[in-house]
């Protein structure tokens, strides 16, 4: 089949990967465990917080990875930061950045340079809700589900070709925190999948379109 065949060329290359968060790091957690199991070929070669206080970063070295921190409250001038943090992904060149919870926004040259190579995860069912606080606005609509997305990131904001989301019903008796819990879990299914699947070579952004073992999705993968 496809699947093996793909496997079978590129094995011995695992993915060099750069991870970017801003925060708790639970994905992150799921993303180190799936490495350290060995079910995820990739070569973690650093992991950059624009946060000092991110628990992340404890992750990180728990697991022994090399973390740099780039403190966003310390630039006056918030472009240099932006510099800064990309200068610092440019130089090692990555196969594959992955968002994490990384709360800043990459700038439109930086997406350009590594288009289809960065994965973001945004807790909704995209298209819809894009942006913060998407517990509350789902609850305040009148939708039936909720989850995330793996989508690749384009210049554009929470707007690039879709790839995995896992979806769940919304109950009534849902308020926004037990709502993430239960999203965030299926996250740390979806996240490290759709990784797995870029970094075997399954999963493509050609033209702006997710392709996926050789074909064009023009809907995501979904997960229940
Ligand atoms: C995740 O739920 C993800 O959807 C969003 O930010 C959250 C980060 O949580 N992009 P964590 O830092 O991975 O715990």
């Amino acid at each position: 089949s496809n699947y093996s065949q793909m496997k079978e060329l590129d094995t011995g290359s695992a993915t060099s990967t750069i991870i970017l968060i801003s925060g708790y790091g639970t994905n992150l957690q799921a993303i180190l465990d799936e490495v350290a199991n060995n079910h995820l070929p990739i070569q973690i070669i650093l992991i950059l917080s624009d946060n000092p206080q991110a628990h992340g970063i404890r992750r990180a070295k728990n697991a022994g990875i090399p973390t740099k921190i780039i403190n966003y409250h310390g630039f006056n001038n918030k472009a240099d930061f932006h510099l800064t943090m990309e200068e610092n992904i440019k130089k090692i060149d990555p196969d594959l950045v992955i968002l994490a919870g990384y709360m800043r926004i990459l700038s439109e040259e930086f997406c350009r340079q590594f288009k289809g190579k960065i994965l973001n995860i945004h807790p909704s069912l995209l298209p819809k809700f894009r942006g913060l606080n998407t517990y509350q606005r789902v609850l305040d609509s009148s939708d039936e589900f909720h989850g995330s997305t793996v989508h690749f990131v384009t210049e554009e904001l929470d707007s690039g070709p879709l790839v995995l989301q896992y979806r769940t019903k919304i109950k009534t008796t849902d308020d926004p925190k037990q709502l993430r819990k239960r999203v965030q879990l299926g996250e740390y299914q979806i996240y490290p999948m759709a990784i797995r699947w870029f970094a075997e070579g399954f999963l493509k952004m050609i033209k702006g379109k997710t392709v996926l073992n050789g074909k064009r999705i023009s809907k995501p993968k979904i997960l229940e």
